[in-house]
Order: structure tokens, then C-alpha cells, then sequence
């Protein structure tokens, strides 16, 4: 018997306003099942010259992705210094407006409480950029990244498919957390607190929590199970160009196979946050962690 889809399709194509109780019914409740709200329509417009710029030679060689940090303004990432880079500069930031207003009215819950904007324009063609198994996003994975910890707060992420070629972006969406986290559990090292102080005291990190260090174990094991990425209960979901998706990508298995250029909007939302906390990879982890003792 095949699982039930973890993808909720909703025909909404404005970004100006909520969709209708008869569009999405619970977008904030299936967001925190570690679902994908998936919208086919809602088209993020480029003008003939953003469309210009979708160009991998303006990222900077050492980097996978041009990134704005709303917040402070600072954009990284962009390998020129002419025009181009200030009207990157001015796409990106359009991108994280546009985002963050609908989220305030998709998810009136959240609004007060989104922080650290993080935006991204990526413009590489996914298998072209090399990198080690452990960064290949092909692989089934949750986001856990070692430079940025997170403690008690979730990765919320608005994607959008902005090819001009007509290209899908192709993903794979894997199962809910708590029977992904349940297999892994077993396998994992304890966690040793001494650790983390050394490597902040060295400055390697910043504070990495229990749960920074399990997630990373995770992100880890997950991709170098050959099994399970190949056996492990998934779907496929093509995101067409002018589609919008998002989830919490800390919760949600997913595995990006085909595509080019992407925009994509990341926040943090504390635990405390949530309207079900119960359901956060935080306290899935504690009770199967107390269960196992
Ligand atoms: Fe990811």
C-alpha cells in the first residue's frame, strides 16, 4: 500500500493576500505534520532584465549561492562589482518582501515571531556545482548545517521555481519525522556537552545544543544510507517554473534531483512559536530520546 501524499496542492496565485478557507484549509497545521504546501500558480514575475541575471557566471566561484541577509543588508555571493550586482541585490530583496508579506497573511500565527531572514538566489544547475556527499542535496536529507545551530528554533523555507526555460525543479519528499528520526535513533553516538564547549572556545561554532548535534548525526546518516535513500519511503514532485513551495525543512525529508534557478526565503520560528510545539523535531526527539531510557 502506498502512503498518503505529504504534498497539499493549493491553487492560490497571489501573493497579496491569503488564500480562502476553500484554497487551504489549515496551511499553519499542515506545515507542522512536516507537510510541503505546494503552489502550482503562484508566480513570482521577473522583468526582462532580472531574467538577465540568471546567469551562474555572476556567482562568486567559492560559493554555491548568492545570499542576502536582510537584516543587516549584506549580500554575499555576487562575483561582479558592476550594475549587475546591485540589481541582484535589489531581485533578492523584492524576493524576501514579497515572501515575507504573504507569510504574514498565509501564517497570521507566525508573524510576530519570524526571525533572522536569510534569501537566496540560486542560479547553478543542481549536479553542476561539486561538492562532497555530505553537501549533495540529491540525497535525501532534513537541514542541519554545522556553522549555524539552532537550538530551540525551526527552518522555515518559501522556494520558488523561477526558470525561464520552462525547466521543473524535481524533488523528493520523504517520510514524517518521527518514523525517520525513530530509525536513525538506535545508530547515534551520545552526546558529549565537553565537545561543544571546545569547539566554541576555539570558534569553530557557536553553541551547538544537544539537538544541533543529533540533527547533524542525522543530515549525516541519512545520506550516506545508500538503503534507505534508495528504499526509504518517498515521493516525486515536479515544481514547475512560477510554482512556490514551502515547508519547515528541518522536519520534512527532501532531496532536490533536477533543476536551475531557484529563489528561496529562509526564516527561523522559535518552538515556542508553533501552534503545536508537541510536533517539532525538538520535542519528537526528546520523547524518543526519554523512551529509549
Ligand atoms: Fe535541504
Amino acid at each position: 500500500m502506498t502512503a498518503p501524499t505529504r504534498i497539499v496542492s493549493i491553487d492560490h496565485r497571489s501573493w497579496e493576500n491569503a488564500p480562502r478557507v476553500d484554497e487551504a484549509a489549515s496551511p499553519v497545521a499542515e506545515l507542522e505534520e512536516g507537510k510541503v504546501l505546494f503552489f502550482p500558480h503562484l508566480r513570482f514575475e521577473l522583468s526582462a532584465a532580472e531574467t538577465a541575471l540568471l546567469d551562474p557566471a555572476l556567482v562568486d566561484p567559492k560559493r554555491k549561492n548568492i545570499s542576502l541577509n536582510a537584516t543587516t543588508g549584506k549580500l554575499t555571493g555576487v562575483a561582479v562589482e558592476d550594475e549587475r550586482r546591485d540589481a541582484i541585490g535589489a531581485l533578492v530583496r523584492r524576493y524576501y518582501e514579497t515572501t515575507r508579506r504573504f507569510l504574514d497573511r498565509l501564517l497570521p500565527h507566525y508573524a510576530a515571531h519570524l526571525h533572522t531572514p536569510t534569501t537566496s538566489l540560486r542560479l547553478h544547475r543542481i549536479g553542476t556545482w561539486k561538492m562532497s556527499w555530505r553537501k549533495d542535496d540529491t540525497r535525501l536529507h532534513v537541514d542541519a548545517f554545522p556553522s549555524r545551530p539552532v537550538g530551540e528554533q525551526r527552518i522555515l523555507r518559501v522556494f520558488n521555481n523561477i526558470n525561464p526555460h520552462g525547466d521543473t525543479r524535481l524533488w523528493r519528499v520523504g517520510e514524517a519525522f518521527d518514523t525517520l528520526s525513530a530509525r536513525y535513533l538506535p545508530q547515534m553516538p551520545p552526546y558529549r556537552p565537553g565537545m561543544a564547549w571546545l569547539l566554541h572556545k576555539l570558534h569553530i561554532t557557536k553553541s551547538r545544543s544537544a539537538y544541533d548535534h543529533f540533527m547533524l548525526q542525522l543530515h549525516d546518516r541519512m545520506k550516506a544510507d545508500a538503503d534507505y535513500q534508495r528504499n526509504g519511503q518517498q515521493e516525486s514532485i515536479e515544481f514547475p517554473p512560477g510554482s512556490t513551495w514551502i515547508c519547515f525543512s528541518d522536519q520534512t525529508p527532501h532531496a532536490a534531483m533536477t533543476g536551475q534557478f531557484m529563489l528561496e526565503q529562509t526564516y527561523l520560528l522559535p518552538v515556542s512559536a508553533m501552534t503545536h510545539p508537541e510536533l517539532s523535531p525538538q520535542r519528537v526527539l526528546e520523547r524518543q530520546v526519554a523512551a529509549a531510557h
